[in-house]
């Protein structure tokens, strides 16, 4: 049977700050998407007429993810068939993870944009990056991120983009937690804390992560440590406060700057060049307060077809 293999990167945030909940039930967010060499591998094989999808997946904590019609990746096929027309959307998807679930670093995202490019090329459909993103958005907020990789800042729930430009490598240390959290209970934590005044919903100021961006353009590691920042950072170590000891750990062995990536539990830091990445991930791995850790850099290229 014909088949056809693609990779997608984990993302981290950046900067991430959280605006209003509006009527739909998504929080109007403005972000620094940013993709790491964390990647997890599709591939996705023809399968008998009539015989639907079936999702098969290896790697860490693979257990853990559905694997019928409810997974991401399966939703992707049947979503990109859909638009091109296609009466049915039979295939064989098999996932090798490596991005940390339900972690906060869009593994499930990673893979719906990885299988979006795998059935574009195994179903020969004629549909365009642009059509491609907009069937992304109806899956998922980071799924449109997932398929651009690089650099980017997103607004509305995230899923409209624009490329950011960005010198240089970023040595990031990622510490797994044996934890997992949803991202819905962390971003209801956060109304719960805006609600009690614990935390503040984010201005408008259009401007706010202006020294972030030229710190990325200056390529400057340390400047970009210093404008670091995640609003539902509060809201994930109210839920696992072990986090706080973990992040502070990490500075202390000296990371530039530590943050929770995305809706967490894994914590991200960053080191000041590739050899301080990896003696601060030997450190953290010594410390016995994570699962695991994994060096990645950043950017990383988006979803693609490799085979
Ligand atoms: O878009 P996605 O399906 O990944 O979002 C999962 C959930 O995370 C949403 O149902 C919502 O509860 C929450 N979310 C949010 N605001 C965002 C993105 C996600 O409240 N900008």
């Amino acid at each position: 049977m014909p088949s056809v293999r693609a990779v997608a990167p984990a993302k981290i945030n950046l900067s991430l700050r959280v605006r209003a909940l509006r009527p739909d039930g998504y929080h109007e967010i403005t972000t620094v998407f940013h993709a790491v060499s964390l990647t997890d591998e599709v591939t996705v094989s023809a399968a008998a007429s009539g015989s639907g999808r079936s999702v098969g997946m290896t790697g860490e904590r693979a257990a853990s993810v559905p694997t019928g019609d409810d997974n991401l990746a399966a939703k992707a096929a049947v979503a990109l068939a859909h638009h091109a027309g296609l009466t049915d959307a039979d295939v064989t998807i098999d996932i090798a993870k490596s991005i940390p679930v339900a972690a906060g670093m869009a593994g499930g995202s990673a893979d719906a944009a990885a299988t979006l490019v795998a059935v574009r090329r195994l179903w020969g459909l004629d549909v365009t990056d642009a059509e491609l993103a907009d069937v992304a958005a109806q899956l998922g907020s980071d799924v449109p991120f997932s398929l651009m990789g690089g650099t980017a800042r997103g607004i509305g729930r995230g899923e409209v983009l624009t490329p950011v430009l960005a010198h240089g490598d970023l040595h990031w240390v990622v510490a797994l937690s044996d934890t997992e959290l949803s991202t819905p209970a962390v971003y209801a934590e956060w109304d719960r804390l805006l609600a009690a005044g614990v935390v503040h919903a984010a201005g408008d100021a259009a401007d706010a992560d202006a020294p972030l961006l030229a710190a990325l353009r200056q390529g400057d590691p340390s400047e970009v440590a210093a404008h670091l920042v995640n609003d539902l950072e509060p809201a994930a170590v109210a839920l696992r406060p072990h986090l706080r000891g973990v992040l502070d750990t990490g500075v202390e062995l000296g990371a530039l700057a530590g943050m929770v990536s995305g809706s967490g539990p894994t914590c991200v830091f960053l080191a000041d060049g590739r050899e301080a990445a990896i003696a601060l991930a030997a450190e953290m791995s010594g410390t016995g307060l994570v699962r695991g850790v994994r060096h990645a850099v950043g950017p990383a290229p988006g979803a693609r077809v490799v085979a």
